[in-house]
């Protein structure tokens, strides 16, 4: 099995399937209940939704949720896997109304796909061209009103005509300490196992401030303790097994530690742009946009500026080199 598949089969068990079971991004909740809530006294499909924010910051469990309040189906797919049109077309023709249509990764559907899409959500209208040349034809299909829900890391690269066709747009933040305390919590009573209050915060500060990190990091951590015959993560089991997972106590694993170390020692401590940053690591352009850089500029550790990234202070002082000045380009 690969990572992401294990991941996915960690998260539906621990995935919190109503409101009261999720914790977290309060404003968030608060406008998906009412978007709801009216939608149902109206018995209308509610509007069209995007999410957009970091990955594992629960952009697909909100959805399931959402579909979950609304009695509604919920189908998924990734946004790079629609490969011709006729791959949407049978996917929106096998809607009924009031279901839900979840594509993650919406940012990377291919231009004319997208174009196809568009008649859809606005009109519910599946513009269909018949044969070719002079003896083409354009046939409407008419379409359940059914609810699309974007997913995306990435808002600037979603085109304007895209982004301007959902009814709500909600950013997904980071969670806070606490709340990735709560969830912890939560997971670790699901999977059976107790845990200290000392651990829980061990725990919670090595997770990014994302759950699905917060969920792995437990399992993990489960695994090490009833490996030595115990039932209970302690302080000490937590902090040994986030060593011997090499992550460090504010969550930064090698890939992390490896971009640090490339901009202070390769690049002078910056500022590097991302292509050279990238091919310095190793790492794709795209890994280093989605999961190091966020969380790297998060803990300030580094910053991005007009000219490229630069370290911080803090970034030497957390790897234990002294401090030298970014370079001024002028
Ligand atoms: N597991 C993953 N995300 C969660 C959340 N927001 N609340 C509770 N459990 C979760």
């Amino acid at each position: 099995m690969d990572k992401m598949s294990r991941d996915e089969g960690l998260d539906l068990t621990l995935r919190p399937q109503s409101w009261n079971e999720y914790i977290g991004q309060e404003k968030v909740k608060k406008n998906l209940q009412i978007i709801i809530g009216a939608a149902k006294k109206r018995n209308e499909p509610i509007e069209h939704l995007l999410f957009y924010g970091g990955s594992g910051l629960g952009k697909t469990t909100l959805s399931h949720i959402i579909a979950k309040e609304l009695g509604a189906k919920i189908k998924t797919i990734a946004g790079p896997t629609l490969e011709k049109v006729g791959d949407l077309a049978a996917i929106l023709t096998s809607l009924s109304q009031g279901d839900i249509l979840f594509i993650d990764e919406c940012h990377r559907i291919n231009r004319m796909i997208e174009e196809f899409l568009y008649p859809a959500i606005e009109d519910f209208k599946l513009h269909l061209i018949l044969g070719k040349g002079p003896m083409a034809r354009t046939m409407d299909l008419e379409l359940p009103k059914f609810t699309l829900i974007g997913a995306t890391t990435r808002l600037a690269l979603l085109s304007a005509p895209l982004r301007n066709r959902f009814g709500a747009v909600f950013q997904l933040e980071y969670y806070t300490e606490k709340d990735i305390e709560k969830i912890i919590e939560r997971s670790a009573k699901i999977l059976g196992i107790e845990i200290e209050p000392k651990a829980l915060n061990i725990i919670a500060k090595a997770s990014r401030f994302t759950p699905r990190v917060a969920n792995r990091l437990t399992k993990r951590i489960r695994d090490f303790a009833q490996f030595q015959n115990v039932n209970i993560i302690t302080e000490e089991i937590a902090s040994s097994g986030l060593e011997f997972l090499d992550i460090d106590k504010q969550g930064l694993e090698s890939g992390d530690k490896k971009i640090l170390e490339a901009i202070i020692l390769k690049f002078d401590g910056g500022p590097v742009g991302l292509q050279a940053l990238a091919s310095a690591t190793s790492e794709e352009k795209d890994a280093v946009l989605d999961i190091y850089e966020p969380y790297l500029m998060q803990l300030g550790l580094i910053e991005r500026t007009p000219k490229g990234r630069v370290a911080t202070l803090s970034a030497y002082s957390h790897l234990g080199l002294a401090f030298k000045e970014p370079k001024k380009l002028i």
